[in-house]
């Protein structure tokens, strides 16, 4: 077991000088086009036009970004050569930037491209993780890259970028937090280094979810769903995830749901198919209910504490208004059937699924599948 990330942190506002030191000359911004029609990538081109940095803005990003994007934005990085990379943005902007860099590294870019993050939303902790997620746009299918040369440099936590987050996006986000700590938690690969991080990353978002939801203004929730993503992001990418993500990374493309909503659909089903073998408990129930205790609705059973932690995060579900399941957040009945043998195939596959602290097999898949679908507890 080793516990190790080179990244260092900065929560607040930077001074950006001290951070990547005052000899770099040309700056690649890699942001999300709302950064810029809103003005907020003036939080990285001032400070670093005052340096006599030159910036470079590269802005053609979408919601689970393309590798036709990633290929754009290597061409920049080989024409243009600049000496830092920065990622201002969701996890989609950030992946594109890390995906950015991991290709062009593999075409021979200079290594000592100083790689900064920024987030704008409090959900992949990507801004901690050597992942990178890409969608080729042609079978609708979610990879995950996994390198630690994208593992930047630095990484800026700053609550205040993250009060224009809309509600839905900060649901649908802050429920991939908890998914990603849930899942760090029960992974075989967890250790009490990354218990530590996924514990208090559950203790925050249980607290400061839907406050953050319904309040976008309320900066102590803000910044703690902040700290909780990131955190987060450190349990997952040293413990991996599991099917949860499987599932989310097959099914979430193929029906244009957000990644998050998809996840927070999916994490009911998936904690019953991990702790219950038609009435037998399998091993993770004992490491749900040490999870039901920091949700305050622990039992000294841990068939029924799992059953709470159940409970529980369907009530904090509907609280956000994520829909209960695929059927309610309007799939096709006619469409997911078609889809479905094929679905379950590309999850088994998934990266993720070794992750998963129970074997699986394609019929068990599709079966979450369908209890998810249709909203039924076997
Ligand atoms: N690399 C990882 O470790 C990792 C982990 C989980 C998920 N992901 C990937 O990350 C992507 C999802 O990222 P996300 O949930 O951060 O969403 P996102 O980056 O796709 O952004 C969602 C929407 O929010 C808007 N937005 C972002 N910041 C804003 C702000 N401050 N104010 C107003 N609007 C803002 C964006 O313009 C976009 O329309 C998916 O592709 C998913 O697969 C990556
Ligand atoms: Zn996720």
């Amino acid at each position: 077991m080793s516990f190790y990330n080179p990244t260092e942190l900065y929560c607040g506002s930077p001074d950006f000088a001290e951070l990547i030191g005052s000899s770099r000359k040309k700056a690649l911004l890699v942001t999300d086009p709302y950064m810029v029609k809103s003005g907020t990538y003036q939080y990285v081109m001032e400070p670093f036009h005052a340096m006599g940095i030159d910036v470079i803005v590269f802005s053609d990003i979408v919601p689970d970004p393309t590798i036709d994007q990633v290929a754009a934005g290597v061409d920049v990085m080989l024409s243009e050569n600049p000496d830092v990379l920065v990622a201002l943005g969701g996890g989609s902007a950030i992946d594109t930037a890390k995906a950015i860099l991991y290709f062009s590294k593999k075409a021979g870019c200079q290594s000592s491209v100083y790689f900064l993050v920024i987030p704008t939303t409090s959900g992949t902790g990507s801004e901690m993780t050597s992942f990178s997620v890409i969608t080729n746009p042609k079978n609708k299918q979610k990879y995950e890259l996994i390198d630690d040369c994208m593992l930047p440099q630095a990484s800026v936590l700053d609550p205040t970028l993250t009060v224009s987050v809309p509600p839905r996006v900060t649901a649908d986000a802050g429920i991939d937090v908890l998914t990603h700590a849930i899942e760090a938690f029960v992974s075989p690969r967890a250790s009490d280094f990354t218990d530590a991080c996924a514990e208090k990353a559950i203790q925050l978002v249980n607290r400061w979810l839907v406050t953050a939801y319904q309040r976008s203004g309320h900066l102590k929730a803000r910044a703690s769903m902040h700290h909780a993503s990131c955190l987060a992001g450190m349990a997952f990418n040293h413990a991996s995830l599991g099917i949860n993500h499987s599932l989310a990374h097959a099914i979430g493309p193929w029906a244009s749901l957000p990644h998050g909503r998809t996840n927070g659909i999916l994490l009911p089903y998936v904690i019953a198919f991990n702790s219950d073998d038609r009435g037998r408990d399998l091993p993770p129930t004992e490491r749900y209910a040490e999870l039901a205790v920091i949700l305050g609705c622990s039992s000294d059973k841990p068939r029924q504490a799992t059953r709470n932690l159940i409970r529980s995060i369907m009530k904090m579900r509907s609280d956000l208004d994520i829909p209960a399941s695929f059927q309610e957040a309007g799939i096709r009945e006619n469409e997911f059937m078609s889809a479905l043998d094929d679905l379950a195939e590309r999850a088994l596959n998934d990266r993720c699924t070794a992750g998963n602290p129970v074997e699986v097999t394609v019929s068990d898949l599709k079966n979450i599948y369908l209890n998810a679908y249709y909203g039924r507890w076997r």
